[in-house]
């Protein structure tokens, strides 16, 4: 066998290659012609279709899925503003109302060692500064005469009323 013949096999490999596009093309042309390849859909049958998918898989796909998952997603979000109970005590930010419905019944009495509302007790925890008080409140605290629970125990209050909570007991101080 002549070194430049090219050996059998690579020939045949080339030939079943050749073979190979040629009735890869010929499918194409063929799939072209008698309308297999399946036309172009509306946006109308694009949106249809994902209603139609969208409560089974939750998948959302293309620009009108992206438009429908943020939709979903919003829907969702209003859902659970809805069912949920809101911000504690109708959000009132009179910081005496969140205190007679809370923190006094710690703070009145000194339950647990919280501090009851006299300067004996609040002189040093001022000196602290405001920011401090406020974080501990939310944070909730542990010193040396007790456990301050993070927001008084009602996690539903919000920071802005532990603010209003703790001005309110700071300036009702006798
Ligand atoms: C379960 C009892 C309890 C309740 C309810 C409670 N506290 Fe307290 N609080 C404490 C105790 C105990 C301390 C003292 C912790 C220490 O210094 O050892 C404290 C301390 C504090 C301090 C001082 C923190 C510091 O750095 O000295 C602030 C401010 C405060 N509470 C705010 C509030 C507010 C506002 C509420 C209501 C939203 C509230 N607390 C409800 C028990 C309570």
């Amino acid at each position: 066998m002549s070194n430049h013949s090219p050996h059998p096999l690579k020939r045949s490999l080339k030939v079943i290659v050749i073979l190979a596009l040629a009735i890869w093309g010929i499918c194409i042309l063929w799939q072209h012609r008698h309308g297999i390849v399946p036309p172009k859909l509306t946006p109308e049958q694009v949106s249809e279709t994902n209603t139609r998918i969208a409560p089974v898989g939750a998948v959302y796909a293309g620009v009108a899925g992206e438009a429908q998952a943020q939709a979903a997603a919003t829907a969702m979000a209003a859902a659970a503003m809805a069912s949920s109970k809101g911000p504690a005590y109708d959000g009132t930010l009179d910081g005496g109302v969140i205190y007679g419905k809370l923190c006094k019944t710690c703070h009145e009495t000194g339950t647990s060692g919280a501090p009851m509302l006299d300067h004996a007790h609040w002189d040093a925890r001022l000196a602290q500064g405001k920011d401090t008080l406020y974080m501990h409140a939310i944070e909730g605290f542990t010193g040396s005469s007790g456990a301050m629970p993070a927001k008084g125990g009602n996690s539903a209050l919000t920071d802005e009323q532990i603010h209003a909570a703790v001005d309110w007991m700071t300036s009702n101080l006798h």
